[in-house]
């Protein structure tokens, strides 16, 4: 197969075409050749450029400064630059309006002399949009902190208040019956009852808002001891067992022997523990089964909380982690917090937190914890 020669003056129509300004000068800097691109660049006809200087193209605080580079690259070693080699430059329409380039040049020598072929595209768009796309991300950033500040300044504030509440409630509550002069009546003991209540779901949000913060921000804190994982699950099943033998759910757990001791932040772990088994309980219908279960597994253990809930659709389940989210199909108590922050904490121990679920059939969470570098004793 032969490939045809391309003629000159096809190549003339395809630099013509070209969506670039091309342009060329000679050594006397005069515009010889100018470009449909060129043409729809600067605003000039080819007619009017061509025959003028080349510094009708630049804002003329450039003039001075663009003779000296045009005549150091006329003498120098290199022929030919390309676009984003050098830095941007500056090229001024036949309306005023300046704009930023890039720009290639080319040194040709012909029997009439040298000539200056030049290659330009606008990038001022480019440019602007580049600059538009950094402030709005800077607004994000700044959006995000001021969020984060307000939130742990509220939540801080709010918890003194809080607290005094509580604690008056609950003051109350346990005025000593001896004396009936000072026994609350009734109606009083239970609406006390209700503001302890609404106190202590008022204190776990704002403990929850100032976790997400501080995970926010790497602040939050783990103080790691060798722990058994066994007294934990024990105490965190005792916690939860009025819930769920009021929501009519079975609540057992069992541990493997010989699990190895963990270092943890009892609290830290006790936290996960309560809202793994809490979330457990709250989307298990009545008759349901959960089962808290801790196994050993290499370099760690694994705590599985299974359920035989409604289970978590799988265009769902890629959601649960993130903060605030709570599927449509449950019930929507709670802040939507508790696995956002669970996972910050088992991250923290590095460990780590999945879920697994069959709409219908139930969900298990499995949690591992790597167990102390010391080696600590089995626990059987
Ligand atoms: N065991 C489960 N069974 C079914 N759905 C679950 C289960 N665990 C979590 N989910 C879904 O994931 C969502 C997020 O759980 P998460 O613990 O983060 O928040 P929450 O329980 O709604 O509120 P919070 O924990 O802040 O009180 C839940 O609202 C629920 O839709
Ligand atoms: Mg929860």
């Amino acid at each position: 197969m032969t490939i045809a020669t391309v003629p000159d003056h096809v190549l003339a129509r395809v630099v013509h075409i070209a969506a670039d300004a091309i342009l060329c000068v000679d050594e006397a800097q005069v515009i010889c050749f100018f470009n449909d691109g060129a043409r729809r660049m600067f605003g000039y006809e080819p007619a009017e450029a061509v025959g003028q200087p080349l510094s009708l193209l630049m804002p003329s605080r450039f003039h001075g400064k663009h003779d000296g580079h045009v005549r150091a690259f006329g003498h120098g070693e290199s022929s030919a630059r390309r676009m984003g080699e050098r830095s941007l430059i500056f090229g001024l329409r036949k309306n005023g309006d300046e704009f930023s380039a890039e720009a290639a040049i080319a040194r040709v020598p012909t029997a009439e002399g040298t000539i200056f072929a030049v290659v330009m595209r606008d990038v001022s768009e480019q440019r602007q949009n580049g600059a538009l796309v950094q402030r709005a991300l800077t607004d994000a950033e700044n959006a995000v902190r001021d969020r984060d500040d307000l939130m742990g300044l509220v939540s801080h504030d709010l918890r003194n208040p809080v607290n005094a509440v509580k604690m008056l409630a609950s003051a109350l509550l346990h005025i000593p019956s001896d004396t009936s002069a000072t026994r609350l009546p009734p109606s009083a003991a239970e609406h006390a009852s209700v503001i302890l209540q609404a106190a202590t779901q008022m204190d776990t949000l704002i403990q929850d808002l100032l976790d997400v913060t501080r995970l926010e921000r790497g602040q939050l804190r783990i103080a790691r001891k060798p722990e058994a994982i066994g007294p934990l699950m024990a105490t965190t099943a005792d916690l939860l067992a009025p819930l769920a033998s009021a929501r009519g759910v079975a609540l057992e757990t069992e541990l493997e022997a010989g699990l190895p001791i963990v270092a943890i932040d009892a609290d830290r772990i006790a936290q996960v523990l309560s809202n793994l088994v809490g979330n457990a309980v709250k989307f298990t219908p009545e008759g349901g089964h959960v089962r808290m279960r801790a196994l050993r597994r290499s370099g760690g253990i694994l705590v599985v909380v299974q359920d035989t809930g409604v289970g978590i659709s799988p265009e769902d389940l890629p959601f649960v982690f993130d903060r605030f989210w709570q599927s449509k199909r449950t019930d929507r108590s709670g802040a939507g917090l508790g696995l956002a922050i669970a996972q910050g904490i088992v991250r923290a121990h590095g460990g780590t937190l999945t879920l697994e679920s069959e709409p219908g059939r139930g969900t298990s969470a499995l949690l591992t914890l790597p167990a102390c570098e010391t080696g600590g004793t089995p626990v059987s």
